[in-house]
């Protein structure tokens, strides 16, 4: 819990700063009070990470046998028992960690609610994701069941809910590219060395790829309707080589966190009415 409300106070510590363009400098920043909020964030998610590699590797040592369901916190501590310090410094897996942690909660955490408001906003699609809900785990007890990827296979339409969702909130709106060599694309030419801002909100809403681009339509994501378009012209994980490697992981998340909360009769009443 403690951590929790640590790592909260350095999450919004880091977007604050990101907007204050006067604490960008080291300088600045040393004598504001978010280099203390920032230092103390990272010393007890620091202890956090130690206990956990403490703790993990301890239980690797006792069990001596790989788990065919380990996390890959476990697969990284095994290949470092088997060959030393020289392969991976307890540093360097504390980064890797660090990476998928911070890449993983704030962006799973942030489309959930956004999936939640957009199913409290339409109660259609509400009630046809829970009608898909109960066919494939069954009306009574499904909620302990925990969601796995064999069946979000048969979850298509919770599928194409999150896919509309991600496509109006885009949690990486913006990303950046630097370009390695020139690259003609029609008649713009990109020259080697520019740095690229690649506007994924905009393109999202772009009305030359979506009609009625403002509306809320998981349709839009029907294996047809996908096949019309140019696979680049939605880009929510990024794409290419650097593009997400938790958009599996991710979609087993999203169906998890709704499932705990559309487990029940769709209410007549949405956020319209209540307003
Ligand atoms: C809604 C969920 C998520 C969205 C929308 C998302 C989006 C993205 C985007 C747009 C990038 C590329 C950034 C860039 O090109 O500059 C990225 C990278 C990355 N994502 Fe995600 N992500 C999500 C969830 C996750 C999860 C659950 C994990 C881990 C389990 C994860 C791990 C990563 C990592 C490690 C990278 C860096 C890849 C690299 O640079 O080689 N993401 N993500």
């Amino acid at each position: 819990m403690l951590l929790l409300i640590c790592h909260c106070r350095l999450y919004k510590s880091i977007s604050e700063r990101m907007y204050k363009i006067w604490i960008h400098p080291y300088v600045a920043f040393r004598f504001s009070k978010h280099y203390k909020i920032q230092k103390e964030g990272m010393e007890n998610f620091n202890k956090f990470l130690n206990n956990v590699i403490d703790e993990r590797t301890k239980a690797i040592q006792i069990s001596k046998k790989s788990n065919p369901d380990e996390v890959s916190l476990d697969r990284l501590l095994e290949i470092k028992e088997e060959n030393g310090e020289n392969i991976f410094s307890r540093e360097e897996i504390k980064e890797e960690l660090i990476t998928l942690f911070t890449a993983s909660e704030d962006t799973t955490m942030t489309v959930t609610s956004f999936v939640l408001l957009m199913l409290g906003m339409h109660e259609d699609v509400q009630r046809k994701v829970w009608q898909e809900q109960v066919q494939v785990l069954g009306s009574n007890g499904s909620r302990n069941v925990q969601i796995e990827t064999h069946h979000l296979k048969d979850m298509k339409y919770l599928q194409m809910v999150i896919e509309e969702t991600l496509r109006l909130f885009p949690v990486a709106p913006l990303i950046i590219r630097k370009v390695i060599k020139d690259v003609d694309i029609g008649p713009v030419t990109l020259k080697k060395d520019v740095n690229l801002m690649i506007n994924i909100y905009s393109m999202h809403r772009d009305e030359s790829i979506w009609s009625e681009p403002n509306k809320f339509n998981p349709l839009r994501f029907t294996p047809e309707e996908k096949s019309k378009r140019n696979p680049y012209s939605y880009i929510p994980f990024s794409a290419g080589f650097r593009g997400c490697i938790g958009k599996p992981f991710a979609f087993v998340t999203f169906a998890n966190r709704l499932h705990s909360s559309v487990h029940l009769e769709p209410h007549r009443k949405t956020i319209h009415h209540i307003q």
